[in-house]
């Protein structure tokens, strides 16, 4: 009996989890650590302090440094979310949202990013969406059940009648901590676990992914 829906935001709605990859190797560019595409997937969905902390690996940076370098790698995110428009939305994503809608189900955004609202606002579906739990919500980010439950507790649905949609290793644990559906977007090896494995939104209807999620 699904009644609500949740939506991570970065790299599930909108491919803004490139923006998020291209600011963290401009600043580790500019420190000189390491750091590549394939040393972000372990980033995804992370937030921002434990992403940095990733990438710094075992320099000991003072915590005026970290705060200094989360300010910087933001800096270059924000620059790179301004021209954000209705067409950034993923294929498949408006159409699901509107599916949902017209079956009544109640829909949340579950983003650890402090930055999900103005992204929500110039994805132009922010009258689509019923309540935002972001990275100002809870203090444990994923993979504790926290901003999920949070989320849920926006659009009062009982945990056990929510699905949340993820693209992350860190986000599909969440879910599955907090007694949630989890649908899995990308590789099945990045979202182990999840009930249901989708390669993106894209084609993907709420009546066929419900019941593939209740079967
Ligand atoms: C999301 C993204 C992460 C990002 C985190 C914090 O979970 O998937 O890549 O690090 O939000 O985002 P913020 O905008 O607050 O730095
Ligand atoms: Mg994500």
């Amino acid at each position: 009996n699904i009644q609500g829906v949740i939506f991570d935001l970065d790299g599930v709605l909108t491919d803004t989890a490139e923006f998020h990859y291209r600011a963290w190797q401009r600043l580790a560019d500019e420190e000189g650590l390491p750091f590549n595409r394939e040393a972000n997937e372990a980033l995804r969905g992370i937030s921002r302090r434990e992403s940095l902390l990733l990438i710094a690996g075992d320099q000991p940076f003072s915590e005026e440094k970290l705060q200094e370098m989360m300010e910087r790698k933001n800096g270059y995110y924000v620059e790179s979310i301004e021209n954000i428009s209705p067409a950034d939305l993923l294929p498949g994503a408006l159409n699901l949202l509107d599916e949902l809608k017209q079956a009544g189900i109640k829909i949340a955004i579950g983003s650890a990013s402090k930055n999900a609202r103005p992204v929500v606002e110039k994805l132009g579906i922010a009258n689509r969406i019923d309540a935002i739990a972001d990275g100002y919500s809870v203090q444990s980010p994923k993979p504790a059940p926290d901003l999920f439950l949070h989320a849920a507790k926006l659009i009062e649905i009982p945990p056990e009648n929510c699905v949340v949609v993820e693209d992350a290793a860190a986000g599909i644990e969440a879910a599955l901590a907090a007694g949630m559906y989890a649908v899995g977007l990308g590789p099945e090896e990045r979202v182990k676990g999840s009930h249901v494995v989708l390669p993106s939104l894209k084609g993907v209807s709420w009546t066929d992914l419900k019941s593939k999620l209740t079967a």
